[in-house]
């Protein structure tokens, strides 16, 4: 059985997200560490706690139960979140917070094929009930969509060799586990083996195995309409290419002229977009919480107050 998953910037979160009485969104639920957290911090919160791991949602169901009626649970990616939240009466939320990428039992669970330190099935899926394996995926894929893969979401360098030699693994049934990958990139990519190297083309796989980017856009792009104006959004995110995301999307757009350059008397044309960020220096954890919690070190924290409409 693998250790439960240990809550990032857990303090940090709830000072942002703390905003009062009323309908909170965790709308990546885990083990449910930083719900608990809010739940016994907010005594008039209730919750909806969304995850597509139903994995996740078992364990979190049982480590919540104590607060009853004030939990809903939903086996929801982020775009099945509108159809979640109008089941349930569609109140605006106060608050919501994404805790991006993967919770430390998937990572730990052999099965899912998430890390290239344990063998088991290239599989890749934060929902094994729904879609294809990154095994069979791969079969499918062409080298140029590959290559296009391996860049935009690992920055894999050699990303087009590598990808040749990886669809051709694939489809001569040789790609099946992640013992397989490995010894795959050592041999399109020679050199050193190195861990952060592995660690890119693993991540790139897994962000288009579960469509990860496509549901960050829809959620981030829904939220405006389903926060109550003054309520607040934080965000977790553990790669630079979520973490400009959410600041392309929440930033909204930036002036297109430094406003110091115009002449006294022009009008800057400030940024638009429904949102105040409330950290414009990024929060990262602490020291100790980094050697307690290694798997915190990438955390990137960022709040936002949605403005009146
Ligand atoms: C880092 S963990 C969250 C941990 C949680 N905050 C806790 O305290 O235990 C991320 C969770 O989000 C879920 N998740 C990631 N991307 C998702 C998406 N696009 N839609 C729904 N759930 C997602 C994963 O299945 C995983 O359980």
């Amino acid at each position: 059985m693998s250790a439960r998953h240990e809550p990032v910037l857990v303090a940090e979160v709830l000072q942002f997200l703390r905003n009062g009485p009323g309908l909170y969104l965790d709308a990546t639920l885990g083990d449910g560490g930083h719900a608990e957290a809010l739940l016994e911090s907010e005594s008039g919160a209730r919750l909806l706690g969304a995850d597509r791991d139903p994995a996740a949602l078992d364990f979190a169901r049982e480590r919540l139960a104590r607060f009853g009626d004030r939990v809903t649970l939903a086996h929801a990616t982020f775009r099945e979140l509108p159809a979640a939240h109008a089941r349930i009466g569609g109140e605006p939320f106060t608050g919501a917070l994404l805790d991006l990428g993967l919770s430390s039992r998937q990572i730990d669970d052999a099965r899912r094929g998430m890390s290239f330190m344990s063998e088991g099935p290239l599989d890749l899926r934060m929902d094994p009930s729904r879609g294809e394996s990154a095994a069979d995926r791969l079969r499918e894929i062409t080298e140029e969509q590959l290559a296009w893969v391996l860049e935009t979401h690992g920055d894999v360098r050699g990303a087009r060799r590598l990808a040749r030699v990886l669809v051709a693994e694939a489809r001569s049934g040789a790609l099946l586990t992640t013992r397989d990958l490995v010894a795959t990139i050592e041999r399109a990519l020679p050199g050193r083996p190195h861990p952060r190297r592995l660690a890119q083309v693993f991540q790139a796989l897994r962000i288009w195995i579960n469509g990860e980017a496509e549901d960050l856009e829809s959620v981030l792009s829904w939220l405006p309409s389903a926060i109550t104006a003054g309520g607040i959004v934080v965000t977790l995110a553990y790669h630079s290419g979520e973490d400009r995301r959410i600041k392309h999307s929440l930033r909204g757009r930036a002036p297109s002229v430094n406003p110091r350059r115009l002449p006294p008397t022009a009008e800057p044309r400030l940024p638009e977009g429904p949102w105040f960020e409330l950290t414009r220096k990024v929060v990262t954890p602490g020291h100790d919480e980094e050697v307690r919690n290694p798997r915190a070190r990438s955390a990137k924290l960022r709040a936002f107050r949605r403005k009146p409409a």
